[in-house]
């Protein structure tokens, strides 16, 4: 793990002024002085923090870290800090201004787990900007835990969602460039930001997560990747720590990817050394299947309960941003091969 960006404006604004002072008094909800160096709180554990997939994250991020800075709940801060990457239409494949399907259609993947082994998720969603709200929203208002196509979107305008057209004009330009050649090769560089994981724990010491993905472009329409599958692309054991993942969805399902990171975490394994296990598992599935794993991305981050976090991808190009006393910062995911 490398930490390459540092964007500490926010954290040295906060503190800056009251460290100059030689101030120390303690941060409403936070438990802790504003001269510490490394946060702790009174188990030893590092909280609030919150990290999320890929670049993007950063700003998601800052999003979620206005809920815990404020002694928010880690579910409240995953639901907020996503749904900035959901509205941004500058990030493609996520929400509002997602690439579409092969029909031409933007559909939608979420889902949102908390501290209580709550869930819920909605999957190939279509016209509606915010589907972690609709993930929510069967979290805690049914019987069930994941909705899909029509289903969700019936239930969505019923809790007072509105119908919008997420489909902008540079996606409707890149498809219709699509269209031309009609050849499905998801990418596996860096310019393939396919999702956003969050994890996030709280100052009471809880732990959530939420994952929302407009999926692979020009998917087939119906086709549903990782990121609603609890288990897949999220998973959290308030007990034990948190997964999510990204990339070739369909990788991810076949070894129920961050399920496989938490439990490695319940054996012992830091949330690096996890996330590298469960991308070997990866590795050998594909060599078993005789797959060249050239052609396939997965990364995996993971928050413990004590507020380490970690991550591991199968080839370069993955990073991760981490929001915490340290500021909002990218970090480097080291890679398998
Ligand atoms: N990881 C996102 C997807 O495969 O759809």
């Amino acid at each position: 793990m490398r930490q390459i960006k540092n964007n500490r404006k926010a954290f040295i604004q906060k503190t800056g002024l009251a460290l100059m002072a030689g101030i120390s008094k303690p941060l409403v909800g936070f438990g802790f002085t504003e001269k510490s160096p490394v946060i702790k709180g009174s188990n030893n554990e590092l909280k609030p923090i919150v990290i999320s997939t890929w670049d993007f994250g950063l700003k998601a991020n800052e999003g979620a870290w206005q809920v815990l800075k404020n002694g928010g709940n880690a579910i409240d801060a995953v639901e907020t800090g996503v749904k900035v990457t959901e509205a941004d239409p500058n990030e493609r494949s996520v929400g509002y201004g997602g690439r579409p399907d092969r029909d031409g259609k933007v559909t939608l993947d979420a889902c949102i787990m908390d501290h209580q082994f709550n869930i819920g998720s909605v999957a190939a969603l279509e016209s509606i900007k915010h589907p972690v709200s609709v993930a929510r929203a069967v979290m805690e208002k049914t019987p069930h835990v994941m909705l899909v196509g029509d289903g969700a979107l019936q239930f969505a305008i019923s809790q007072g969602f509105t119908k919008e057209n997420l489909l902008i004009e540079a996606s409707q330009k890149e498809y219709e460039q699509w269209l031309i050649k009609s050849e499905y090769k998801p990418k596996v560089n860096i310019e393939n930001h396919d999702t956003i994981g969050m994890l996030a724990l709280d100052v009471n010491g809880n732990l959530s997560g939420a994952c929302t993905t407009s999926g692979m472009a020009f998917k087939m329409h119906g086709r549903v990747g990782d990121s609603p599958i609890i288990g897949a692309g999220l998973y959290v054991d308030n007990e034990i720590g948190a997964a999510t993942a990204t990339g070739h969805g369909e990788e991810v399902i076949r070894m129920t990817g961050s399920h496989l990171v938490v439990e490695l975490m319940r054996m012992g394994y830091s949330p690096e050394k996890a996330c590298k296990k469960a991308v070997e598992r990866i590795i050998g599935i594909c060599k078993q299947r005789n797959k060249n794993i050239r052609d396939i991305q997965v990364g995996f981050i993971a928050l413990n309960k004590k507020g380490e976090f970690g991550s591991y991808c199968v080839q370069s190009g993955f990073q991760y941003a981490v929001y915490n006393q340290n500021g909002n910062n990218l970090h480097k995911s080291d890679h398998v091969i």
